[in-house]
């Protein structure tokens, strides 16, 4: 344990008396300084920061704007992006063509592989690399929205908003690329001198382009059920099937899923993670470790659909 950790262990000891360690660090995760409690506000996916301690979001202003509200950096309640069919999304998103798994040749995979579907470039837009973290259309305010960001990112538009919380990335907005420059200029193990200090090592979340080192998404549900190795969904709409465990006919947060946009069921980033992050215990739980629908103890994310 770190002097950090063990500094900000000290100053939350009241908090801690009715928190376990577990709960402070979820299982198998990167230790983070957010709760990991409730939902996405104490995650990493809270991309204002700002419930990190000693106002720790203070760092990140160089190189993103803080725009001072959680969904804004995928949502937005008006002036969404209609270019893709994602609920009400805030994002960017442009035409990258990706490395898909298959290009690897493996001998095993039998099931057609398509680009990454619109519910894996959701994550992409901030995971591989090519677009900034706060690379969105509307702005909050009702000064903040250009229609030309929804495919192509703009940095003198994202250069007008002044953060609320004081500092303004005035010309980095930076990304997740894998290369020791944007978000990773201080979160790589290469580059700690830039902040004379520890920021967490994120290089195995800058997945990049190139996919063929990832668990393949595009990819289609093979033939299911007696005979084959993989198991079937117990239940399917026409945009999903999934495995409806509490067999209530939705697909439910903690319920991994195919989503079909047209081509047939296929695996996406989406089908074994929530971006919003999953309590297996309910409202106010800690939330399974890397945002996973469910806790992978025991392999469970593989064994929902692979019979091994
Ligand atoms: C880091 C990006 C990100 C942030 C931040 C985010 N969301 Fe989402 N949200 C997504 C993605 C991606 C989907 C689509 C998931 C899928 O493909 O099924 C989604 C889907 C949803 C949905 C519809 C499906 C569902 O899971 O219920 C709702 C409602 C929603 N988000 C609400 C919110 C709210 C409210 C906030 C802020 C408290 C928020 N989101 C913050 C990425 C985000
Ligand atoms: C708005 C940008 C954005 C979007 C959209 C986004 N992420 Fe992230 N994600 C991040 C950032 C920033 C981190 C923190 C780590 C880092 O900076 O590399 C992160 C971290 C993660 C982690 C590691 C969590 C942990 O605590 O170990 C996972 C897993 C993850 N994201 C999955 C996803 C998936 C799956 C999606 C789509 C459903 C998604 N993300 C969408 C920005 C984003
Ligand atoms: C100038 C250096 C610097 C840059 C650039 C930077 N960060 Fe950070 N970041 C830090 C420091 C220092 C901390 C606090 C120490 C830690 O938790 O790693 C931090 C913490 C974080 C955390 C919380 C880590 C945790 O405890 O879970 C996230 C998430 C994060 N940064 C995301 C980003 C993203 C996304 C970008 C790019 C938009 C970025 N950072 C750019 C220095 C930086
Ligand atoms: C078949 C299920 C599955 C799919 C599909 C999937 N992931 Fe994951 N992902 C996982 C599991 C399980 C983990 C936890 C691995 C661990 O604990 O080391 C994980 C971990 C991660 C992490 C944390 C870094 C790491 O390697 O531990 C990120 C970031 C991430 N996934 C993003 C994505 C993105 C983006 C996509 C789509 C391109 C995606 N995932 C598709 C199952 C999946
Ligand atoms: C949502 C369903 C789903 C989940 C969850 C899932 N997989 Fe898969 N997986 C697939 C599909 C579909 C294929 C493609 C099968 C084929 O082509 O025959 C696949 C293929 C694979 C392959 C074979 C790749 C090759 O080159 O032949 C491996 C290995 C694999 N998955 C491991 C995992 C692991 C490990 C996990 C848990 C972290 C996991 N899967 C979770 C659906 C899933």
């Amino acid at each position: 344990m770190n002097h950090k950790i063990l500094k900000y262990l000290f100053k939350h000891l009241t908090v801690l008396a009715c928190l376990s360690t577990t709960a402070l660090y979820a299982a198998g995760d990167l230790p983070t300084k957010f709760s990991n409690q409730g939902g996405i506000k104490n995650t990493r996916h809270n991309l204002t920061q700002n419930t990190l301690p000693n106002n720790g979001g203070g760092n990140m202003n160089s190189s993103r704007n803080d725009y001072g509200q959680v969904c804004v950096y995928c949502h937005t309640p008006h002036g969404a992006n209609t270019t893709v069919n994602l609920p009400l999304w805030n994002r960017t998103i442009n035409a990258n063509t990706y490395t898909t798994y298959d290009t690897l040749n493996t001998s095993t995979l039998t099931s057609d592989v398509a680009q990454p579907g619109i519910n894996s470039l959701s994550c992409l837009s901030c995971h591989d690399g090519t677009l900034a973290v706060d690379s969105i259309i509307n702005m909050p305010g009702s000064n903040g929205y250009s229609a030309s960001q929804q495919t192509t990112q703009s940095d003198a538009f994202l250069n007008q908003w002044a953060t609320v919380f004081g500092g303004n990335a005035t010309s980095t907005h930076a990304g997740l690329s894998a290369d020791g420059t944007g978000c990773l200029a201080c979160h790589s193990t290469t580059a700690l001198a830039v902040i004379g200090g520890t920021a967490t090592d994120f290089r195995l979340f800058a997945i990049g382009t190139d996919l063929t080192n990832d668990h393949p998404v595009g990819i289609a549900m093979p033939a299911t059920g007696a005979g084959t190795d993989f198991n079937t969904p117990t239940a399917t709409l026409a945009s999903i099937s999934w495995f409806d465990n509490d067999a209530d006919s939705r697909p439910d947060s903690n319920e991994i899923r195919f989503y079909n946009t047209g081509s047939g069921p296929r695996v996406e980033c989406a089908s074994c993670h929530d971006p919003h992050g999953v309590s297996p215990t309910g409202i106010g739980g800690t939330i399974n470790a890397s945002f996973l629908r469910i806790n992978n103890a025991g392999s469970a994310v593989c064994l929902t659909c692979h019979v091994k």
